[in-house]
């Protein structure tokens, strides 16, 4: 099965309006060459902004996070419609800093990626395992449990609808990219694993992420089951991203 590559942006709670106008204009005037599907996903309060300057583009847009809840008293949340309604496509659920800093458990990324099918979102799944995690030898098991309760609480169909990001937490942020043949080894676990639960996992776009960036981007997609990023740092910089996604372009299908 051929798998679309895509690449995705988290720019994380960066930017402003002034930098995002520059940012934008540079993207849509620069990578008119850039031929696969791209997504950039900036903080809420600009997601009418950055919807507005992409509107007819080759750039989608998604979100960083969701809410459990549809609608009501939940001081500070986004419910999955309100992100449709900004024109949001799709949207990251379970980021490593979701889970380590906001408390995120599996049942709680479940219950979101839950509400970002059911409002029509493509949630994009993160995944990864913490150093300590890995050089323990528990890299699989950590992964495969995050897999599992995913897929647990959606079922066969709705997880063949994921795409899954694997984020090692020390690749993130952090300069040191895993090997290519490391990521490769994960990403054909993470595959394996879903089709052990019977989804169709053959059709499902498993995306590395961790200090990705246009050098080393190449080397990533070039294994068999990585289907394209998700790139944090590096989606700040327009060269940079567009590096990326001119690597992607070059291996696409
Ligand atoms: P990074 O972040 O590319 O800056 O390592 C990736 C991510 O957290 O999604």
């Amino acid at each position: 099965m051929v798998r679309k590559k895509l690449v995705v942006g988290n720019w994380k709670m960066n930017g402003s309006r002034a930098q995002n106008d520059v940012l934008l204009s540079a993207l849509k005037e620069e990578g008119r060459d850039v031929a696969v599907e791209v997504v950039v996903c900036p903080p809420y309060p600009y997601l009418g902004q950055v919807g507005q300057a992409l509107e007819g583009t080759w750039i989608a847009l998604g979100a960083q996070n969701i809410s459990s809840f549809n609608a009501g008293a939940y001081t500070g949340e986004v419910s999955a419609s309100m992100l449709v309604d900004l024109g949001c496509a799709w949207v990251i659920v379970g980021h490593s800093e979701r889970r380590s800093l906001f408390g995120e458990t599996n049942e709680v990324v479940a219950v979101k990626v839950r509400a970002a099918l059911e409002a029509g979102l493509n949630p994009i799944v993160c995944v990864g395992e913490t150093l300590g995690q890995r050089e323990d030898g528990k890299a699989e098991a950590v992964v495969g449990e995050q897999i599992d309760s995913v897929v647990s609480a959606l079922g066969q169909d709705g997880a063949a609808k994921l795409t899954v990001a694997y984020e090692p937490v020390w690749a993130i942020g952090t300069g040191r990219v895993a090997l290519p043949e490391q990521a490769q080894a994960m990403h054909r676990f993470i595959r394996a694993r879903l089709d052990l639960a019977g989804v169709a996992a053959e059709g499902v776009r498993i995306l590395y992420g961790g200090s990705v960036t246009a050098e080393n981007a190449p080397l990533l997609f070039v294994q068999p089951d990585i289907d394209g990023a998700l790139v944090g740092g590096a989606s700040l910089v327009a060269p940079g991203f567009l590096g990326i996604c001119r690597a992607a372009s070059s291996m696409a299908a």
